[in-house]
């Protein structure tokens, strides 16, 4: 597949002047942990345009808004129920519209959430589906399937959700009297629709519309490689599928067929100017097949969940890098790359947790912005944030956690979902989204007026932007000036990359006009100078010609 693209492949200095997205720093912002402005203790799209300017003052080109469509919230709005819609806890339409225009004024894109795998089980099309019964026309529009067994009791196939269980749940009719199974490839309240149905495609294409329509930069796709089902829902024929997302072929991910759909999407997006774009999330096996996404007729960019993924340490971040670099090169994209998002353990506790972690997470972070194309940054982690580790259970809020541990917590019985920290899905995504910290001694740290959904440690007190500000050893300002100065040098951001000799445990790489060095054992080590230092998480010193770069460090040379 790759070979017939060879003529398409483009020089990657040429996607500098036109491409904004092949060299964006893009935010995300988790709305519901953002900043809240009305006190009801969750973020809103009020409170999120009140703080741009932070974001606008971090240095970042765009802002990825989670979702904050109509949602009864059954997985902090992966469930929609209506994509045209604001939902009241985030505001009104008009807030959006507000929030874009002022993203604007202050030179901020802005791009949405589209979650097109699946609805919410409140959306209008599933009611009336529940409605319709036995194979009736409004049904086709999701996968609705007779059960297994003498009476139907048993799945339609083997399955399994996401988030734990059987991807199947049964329905029943007015009478009580059980009836045929729908899939969800998540939770029962998202239950997924059959893209073959041409009505789906078609209310998609008006949907990104309305949105491009009002302003909107670009979409983050949402599971982009789960629309397409292998025809006839075959069994897999083992258990902890979970465990095979992103590694093996599933019949219900990855499909051949999803290209399709992004490539009448990119036809959209071309139809409108200024560059809007399609960021997917996809799982797939190998960078190659990633790199089937970002095919020049298709989506912009993919998430790097194999950078995310990758454990600290030269040998294994320069494979998963040069891979990267190889897999989106062949079909002329940039890289994306991302350490965190609001589906993973963050990245300070991922490397260690504590000083270690930190130190570890300020390196990683600089190496990112060091590497060629795009990288995206999940607030909170430019202050540093670890995950909150002890929540207690009743103010979890994640499905998976529901449906997995929190089932028994809460008196249920779990599904076990042992497998699902593959996806990164295993039940503890809250520990992630607690509200950030903004200013002041005591919670919610200038998050806004009320206590905020989910709590935050006292610790977080010293890790307010507010208290961050203007210390130039704070995690906070490495990040501007990280963000500054991949402005400034022109050898950053989309371009070519080459590796210089290191001694081992040390990746130093160069782009035009720079080096970038990575100290990632836990003793410092000696190396020859490269240029003149302009960042660094840790203090440099410097005798005889050498540098002692300090253990588990990075630094930016200008050359
Ligand atoms: C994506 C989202 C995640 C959500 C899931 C189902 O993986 O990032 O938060 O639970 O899709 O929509």
């Amino acid at each position: 597949m790759t070979q017939d693209l060879a003529p398409l492949v483009q020089d990657p200095s040429a996607g500098r002047s036109t491409g904004w997205w092949r060299s964006a720093v893009i935010y995300q912002v988790y709305v519901r942990s953002f900043a809240d402005s009305d006190g009801d203790g969750v973020g809103d799209l009020r409170g999120a345009r009140d703080r741009l300017p932070h974001l606008a003052d971090l240095g970042v080109d765009a802002v990825w808004l989670t979702p904050f469509y109509a949602s009864p919230q059954a997985d902090g709005g992966y469930d929609v129920a209506d994509y045209r819609a604001v939902d009241p806890l985030f505001g009104e339409l008009s807030d959006a519209d507000g929030l874009v225009r002022e993203a604007h004024r202050l030179g901020l894109r802005v791009i949405v959430d589209i979650v097109p795998n699946h609805t919410s089980d409140q959306h209008a099309w599933f009611r009336a589906a529940l409605a319709d019964r036995h194979g009736g026309p409004a049904r086709e529009r999701y996968h609705f399937r007779p059960g297994r067994g003498e009476s139907g009791q048993w799945p339609p196939n083997d399955w399994e959700s996401v988030f734990g269980g059987p991807a199947w749940t049964r329905t029943a009719g007015a009478d009580g009297a059980p009836g045929e199974w729908y899939l969800h490839l998540f939770a029962p309240e998202q239950p997924d629709l059959n893209w073959d149905h041409p009505e789906v495609a078609r209310e998609f294409a008006s949907v990104l519309r309305f949105w491009l329509d009002l302003g909107v930069d670009g979409f983050r796709v949402d599971v982009a490689h789960g629309m397409v089902k292998a025809a006839g829902l075959p069994d897999i024929g083992r258990g902890e599928q979970a465990k095979m997302i992103g590694t093996q072929v599933l019949p219900f991910f990855d499909q051949d067929g999803v290209h399709e759909i992004h490539r009448s999407w990119r036809r959209l997006l071309d139809s409108y100017d200024g560059e809007r774009i399609g960021v997917a999330e996809a799982w797939a096996p190998t960078s190659e097949r990633l790199a089937l996404y970002v095919r020049p007729d298709e989506l912009h960019q993919a998430f790097n969940f194999q950078f995310l993924r990758c454990p600290w340490g030269a040998a294994a971040m320069r494979e998963v890098i040069d891979e990267s670099l190889a897999a989106t090169a062949a079909v002329g994209a940039p890289a994306t790359w991302v350490l965190s998002n609001h589906d993973v353990v963050r990245h300070t506790t991922r490397y260690g947790g504590g000083e270690r972690g930190l130190r570890r997470a300020r390196a990683a972070a600089l190496l990112m912005l060091a590497l060629p194309g795009s990288a995206y940054v999940y607030q909170g982690e430019e202050l540093g944030l670890p995950e909150v580790e002890d929540l207690p259970d009743e103010a979890r809020q994640d499905p998976a956690f529901l449906r997995g541990r929190g089932a028994r917590a809460r008196g249920g019985v779990p599904h076990g979902n042992e497998g699902a920290e593959r996806s990164g899905q295993d039940g503890t995504r809250d520990g992630c989204r607690v509200p950030i910290p903004w200013s002041g001694t005591t919670a919610p740290y200038g998050f806004g007026p009320g206590t905020s959904w989910l709590p935050q440690p006292a610790q977080w007190r010293e890790l307010s932007v507010e208290a961050q500000s203007g210390d130039p050893r704070s995690t906070l300002e490495l990040y501007r000036s990280a963000l500054a100065l991949r402005r400034e040098l022109p050898g950053l951001g989309d371009g070519p990359m080459s590796w210089l000799p290191a001694p081992e445990g040390v990746l130093a790489l160069s782009r035009p006009g720079f080096v970038c060095t990575l100290n990632t054992l836990a003793a410092e080590a000696e190396l020859p100078v490269p240029g003149r230092p302009v960042l660094a998480t840790a203090p440099l010193e410097f005798g005889g010609g050498a540098v002692r770069v300090p253990a588990e460090a990075c630094v930016w040379w200008a050359v």
